[in-house]
């Protein structure tokens, strides 16, 4: 009754490990549910009033998305990158994710994919009948690609049309990528294209978050969204910004977008023109305080000489490897992690890492960031004593870990 593509596609392993952390947590277990990553925060206020204002709207929309807002975000991302783009370069979709599919379903050629990666890429491209091939990283690297790693792929048939996913800040490392500039020449001289998911890209903790699309601007597609910064995933409202030279796809992109979603809900995108032309700064500056400082708590008190990780750059999540010789695979040590210790966490195998790397992704978002934010005066430094008093699960299930670590 299923193609054989979908027969050994599982749902979505940070969907499902939500679901689990609830089950555990209904049957009267204390879990960390350091395993979904979703923003803590409440959408800004004025956001959601606008989209109260709007909740009349009952049209079908232009399937590209309504103009005004596929205005204001092409003025907002104009105004970080160094590329002037109009509202016909921007195309409004139900989430990032879907759009993404759409483009692997369009695209005709193999997907390179970096491990790690999102969990979703994968599926899509099977789904899509797309080839993937891994490219291996290091943490010396930040887990992001080498140029010459990707051209090694390249090398191995120059002949085919090559779509390269990179996603800085990066789900599920926490790193940034600072090798855009090298891996930018080799997207030139092989005219990749390149779809940069720059989800967590307002909530980089540095001020100068860097875009492939700042090297090689007509050879990217940038995919955005309000999930992440304006905390509203649910309301599934996501963009892609793509380049003249790519009107083409663009317009095939609107073809499947017309025949799959049709447009995304009218009040939504109503709203969504308020979340861009506001200005959303003083709610980002205690947003990104209030993330680094429980990520950079999470790391000081998890590293060790048995746990590597990268200081986290942006976003939600940190990658820790445990060293260690007893289990066989990651998916195995994150079930004993969660049997003995609450810790709910996604194993580094679902992310494109070979599963004996026993590496998983920790998501610091267990708390109640609208009592944080709310708590936080303009410019306090975050100290443990708040980190204690409003992210008290952070703090628990970060020593629950760090003893679990010791004791294997
Ligand atoms: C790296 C990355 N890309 C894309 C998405 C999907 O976002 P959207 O809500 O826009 O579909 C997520 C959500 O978890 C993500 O972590």
């Amino acid at each position: 009754m299923f193609k054989n593509i979908v027969k050994n596609l599982e749902p979505s392993s940070t969907l499902k490990i939500n679901e689990i952390s609830k089950e555990l947590e209904r049957s009267g277990k204390k879990i960390y549910k350091f395993g979904f990553g979703q923003s803590p925060f409440a959408i800004p206020s004025n956001v959601v009033e606008a989209l109260k204002k709007n909740a009349s709207h009952n049209m079908y929309l232009p399937m590209q998305g309504l103009c005004e807002l596929r205005e204001a975000i092409a003025k907002f991302v104009s105004a970080k990158k160094n590329y002037e783009y109009k509202s016909e370069n921007v195309i409004i979709g139900p989430g990032t994710k879907e759009l993404m599919f759409l483009l692997q379903i369009l695209f005709d050629g193999d997907v390179l994919l970096p491990a790690p990666s999102w969990v979703s890429y994968y599926p899509q491209a099977i789904l899509s009948r797309n080839q993937t091939h891994w490219v291996q990283t290091e943490s010396e690297n930040n887990w992001f690609p080498s140029a010459q790693e990707i051209e090694k792929i390249i090398l191995k048939n120059k002949d085919k049309n090559y779509l390269l996913f990179l996603n800085s800040p990066n789900n599920p490392s926490g790193q940034v990528c600072d090798n855009l500039e090298e891996i930018s020449l080799v997207v030139k001289k092989y005219n990749l294209l390149v779809l940069s998911d720059e989800i967590y890209s307002e909530l980089s903790f540095e001020d100068n978050f860097k875009s492939i699309s700042n090297f090689c601007p007509e050879k990217t597609i940038i995919s955005d969204g309000l999930s992440k910064w304006c905390a509203a995933g649910g309301w599934r409202l996501g963009h892609f910004i793509i380049p003249n030279n790519l009107n083409h796809l663009r317009d095939k992109l609107k073809v499947l977008a017309s025949e799959t979603f049709s447009s995304v809900s009218a009040p939504i995108q109503y709203a969504a023109i308020t979340a861009y032309n506001s200005d959303q700064s003083e709610y980002l500056k205690k947003a990104k305080n209030i993330l680094k400082a429980v990520g950079e708590y999470v790391y000081e008190n998890l590293k060790s000489n048995n746990v590597i990780i990268n200081k986290p750059k942006g976003g939600f999540y940190l990658m820790p490897e445990f060293l260690n010789k007893k289990f066989s695979n990651s998916s195995e040590m994150c079930d004993d992690i969660l049997k003995s210790t609450g810790v709910a966490l996604l194993p580094g195998s679902d992310f494109g890492f070979l599963p004996h790397k026993m590496i998983a992704r920790l998501s610091f978002t267990d708390f109640d960031g609208t009592k944080f934010m709310n708590n936080l005066e303009k410019d306090t430094k975050i100290d443990f004593k708040l980190i204690s008093n409003f992210a008290p699960k952070i703090v628990e299930g970060t020593k629950k870990l760090k003893d679990w670590s010791e004791s294997i």
